[in-house]
């Protein structure tokens, strides 16, 4: 019955805070999976929102993904105004490289005429290679930026898309689905609770570090996410921003 007094969006942006109980939720009209276009505003909304927190320095963590390049598609010369620099979140060689988070980086920084930083590091790696991946003196320059990077902007996904998009193990993949794995950010899998079930190993941002980051966004739009978007909210940092679609907020809401 919610819904019946609800139609503009800040009303609905309203209505999402305070069901998913965060700081901030900024809803564009529309279906981001159904519309190009709609997943544009995604990233300027989100761009215009970052913009507002900029300090003197920046250092901008983002992961890959589709959205996290309409997020750099949507950038411009006069987003760098401010001393900015780009680095992928976490390491992500594997899947295709239009969504890889190194190119992501890049294409930001060259929009917004800024620096960008890139992390040749596999998606998934063994303990072992790990290990001395992290000894590399180049590797630790770039994860030492990322460390201090005062702005996350990540993408949510669905568990399982996300699994077979990235090179997963059968077993891995065995895991994700006996334990019901319905969303994934940053290579963390989650169920529909928000508690972790799986995660891939591999160098740069951890989960420890996300409490240390002033300015969290999630962007993620389009009915397919659903389940996703509402199952990380639930694990979210309370100071996370959540930027998604109308399609996305009426669907929470009528729960
Ligand atoms: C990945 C992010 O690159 O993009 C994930 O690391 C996210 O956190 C995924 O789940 C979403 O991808 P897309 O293409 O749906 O935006």
């Amino acid at each position: 019955h919610i819904m019946r007094d609800i139609s503009g969006l800040p009303e609905l942006e309203d209505a999402l805070e305070s069901l998913l109980d965060v700081s901030q939720c900024i809803v564009v009209s529309g279906d981001s999976e159904e519309s190009a276009w709609v997943k544009s505003e995604l990233g300027r909304a989100c761009l215009n929102s970052i913009k507002s927190h900029l300090k003197d320095e920046n250092i901008i963590a983002v992961t890959g993904g589709t959205t996290m390049a309409a997020v750099a598609d949507a950038l411009t010369p006069d987003f760098g105004g401010k001393n900015l620099l780009f680095v992928p979140a976490r390491g992500g060689i594997g899947t295709d490289i239009k969504n890889q988070a190194n190119t992501i980086c890049e294409k930001m920084a060259e929009k917004s005429q800024a620096d960008h930083m890139v992390l040749y590091v596999p998606d998934q790696v063994s303990e072992e290679v790990y290990n001395s991946f992290i000894q590399e003196p180049s590797i630790r320059k770039v994860l030492g930026k990322i460390k201090s990077a005062n702005i996350l902007i990540h993408g949510i996904g669905d568990a399982l898309t996300m699994a077979k998009r990235r090179n997963t193990s059968e077993e891995d993949l065995q895991k994700i689905i006996q334990e019901k794995a319905v969303a994934e950010a940053f290579g963390y899998y989650f169920n529909e609770n928000g508690d972790i079930v799986h995660s891939v190993q591999t160098v740069g941002l951890q989960l420890e570090d996300l409490e240390k980051i002033s300015h969290i966004y999630a962007v993620a739009g389009g009915a397919t996410k659903v389940k996703a978007i509402k199952a990380y909210m639930k694990f979210a940092p309370k100071h996370t921003v959540l930027v998604t679609d109308e399609v996305v907020t009426k669907s929470i809401l009528k729960g």
